[in-house]
């Protein structure tokens, strides 16, 4: 099975109902453009999950940024992956370094919520990457391969659960590793996947993500192993998301 690339945007805590414009924008786009070989996602604040997924945006789907491992219960301020789900969400972020880093979540939390996510039969997203200062001490593989093995949970299949390789020093920051460091994470991102889940390992969807932008997302997600993109500051405009989505047309 071939993996079934995705460019997902990740708003994290940025928009307002009035962003509807951006959806509308980019559902225009997409249809203008043309067929493009991937799914398209945007991932807004809660606050906009079900706002966006009711108004149902022709070839975007939503989904959320988080969730709480649990199902329901005494978490003030918490959301679980089944109010998403009854929000009209189809995927849920998971792990994403802003949430390790902030939230002090390890991957055993982001195996637990992952499962939560599977269990309401959404799509997980589980993002795994290295700081800078492990990628200096040479610790990269190292990093990403234990994130994975410990975020992505026993039920993970390809049809329930995609991989992102972030790297946190490229996040937001308009620096991104060399295409030829980018495979090398992938490809051993894949061979983990195979030799844990067998031939299914083959069929997940590995994103990259950490400044994607119009201008480097066709030599990225050329990449031996990348089967899309998770996409922060550039999905907040219908243009650039879609100069994006332009490297699968
Ligand atoms: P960025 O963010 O595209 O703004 O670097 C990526 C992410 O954090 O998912």
């Amino acid at each position: 099975m071939k993996p079934t690339a995705l460019v997902a945007g990740n708003w994290k805590m940025n928009g307002l109902m009035s962003s509807q414009a951006e959806l509308e924008a980019l559902a225009g786009m997409l249809k203008d453009g043309g067929d493009a070989d991937c799914d398209v996602l945007i991932c807004p604040p809660f606050t906009l999950v079900s706002a966006f997924a009711s108004a149902g945006y022709a070839g975007v789907a939503i989904g959320a940024q988080d969730c709480h491992a649990a199902q329901s219960g005494a978490h003030t301020g918490d959301i679980s992956a089944e109010m998403l789900r009854d929000a009209g969400a189809k995927y849920v972020i998971v792990g994403h370094s802003e949430r390790r880093a902030d939230h002090a979540e390890t991957s055993a939390l982001v195996q637990d919520k992952a499962s939560a996510v599977l269990s309401e039969g959404l799509k997980a997203i589980v993002c795994v990457g290295e700081t800078e200062a492990e990628r200096d001490a040479g610790r990269t593989l190292d990093v990403v391969l234990s994130q994975v093995a410990e975020s992505v949970p026993a039920a993970a299949t390809p049809h329930n659960t995609i991989v992102a390789y972030e790297p946190v020093w490229a996040i937001g920051t308009g620096r991104t590793p060399t295409v030829a460091d980018v495979a090398d994470v992938h490809a051993a991102l894949r061979r983990a996947l195979i030799e844990r889940f067998e031939d299914a390992g083959e069929g997940f969807a590995i994103l990259y993500g950490g400044s994607v932008k119009p201008s480097n997302a066709k030599e990225l997600m050329a990449a031996d192993n990348v089967n899309g993109a998770l996409v922060g500051g550039a999905s907040l405009k219908a243009a650039d998301l879609n100069g994006i989505i332009e490297a699968y047309r």
